[in-house]
């Protein structure tokens, strides 16, 4: 077996000079796509934070496909941090910096209990806002991260600064840009 620090990596799509040139963009669906590679990053993800969280909130729209298959695994439930304007009741919203302009997601309120213990993941660890964000709304709903997850992480983007040292953040696998 192939270890999963080189799995992760060599079961992404890779796209030379994409969105723009000298970037080599890792594409996730080829990853989700294959059952082999998709079984042992959900298996491995979860089984690092083994006993250590109660809900598993996953951020739209590719870490939806994680948090469910985690959360299944886990036996716990699952929680969408979701992009701006699609939740029908009152929200914590935080915006965050994209390359070129903004985004905002959101949780509801009120949902889950304080103090609940939360895994956030995501499929790719970039700049780190997004995750940022996701970290943000918890606190405001004064939930515990209990840590952050992801397939990917890109290296040399400041995404782990930018999620802060006080957290546990735990990558499968670290690709260079
Ligand atoms: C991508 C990716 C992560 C985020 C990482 O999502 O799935 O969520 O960007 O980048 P960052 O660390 O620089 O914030 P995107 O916003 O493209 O949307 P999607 O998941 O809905 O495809
Ligand atoms: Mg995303």
């Amino acid at each position: 077996d192939m270890p999963i620090e080189e799995l992760v990596p060599a079961a992404c799509a890779k796209i030379q000079d994409f969105p723009k040139e000298g970037i080599l963009f890792y594409d996730v669906t080829t990853l989700f796509a294959d059952p082999v590679a998709f079984r042992r990053c959900v298996d491995e993800l979860t089984d690092r934070f083994a006993g250590r969280f109660d809900i598993v909130a996953g951020v739209e729209a590719r870490g939806f496909l994680m948090a469910a298959a985690m959360a299944y695994k886990a036996g716990t439930g699952v929680m969408t941090v979701r992009k701006a304007g699609k939740l029908p009741r009152d929200t914590f919203t935080k915006e965050y910096q994209l390359e070129y302009g903004s985004a905002a997601i959101e949780i509801h309120k009120e949902d889950i209990p304080a103090g609940t213990g939360v895994l956030i993941v995501d499929d790719l660890l970039a700049t780190g806002g997004t995750l940022a964000a996701a970290v943000h709304l918890m606190h405001q709903a004064k939930l515990e991260v209990a840590g952050v997850g992801v397939f990917l992480e890109l290296e040399g983007l400041g995404g782990r600064e930018a999620i802060g040292s006080g957290l546990r953040v735990e990558s499968l696998a670290v690709a260079s840009e």
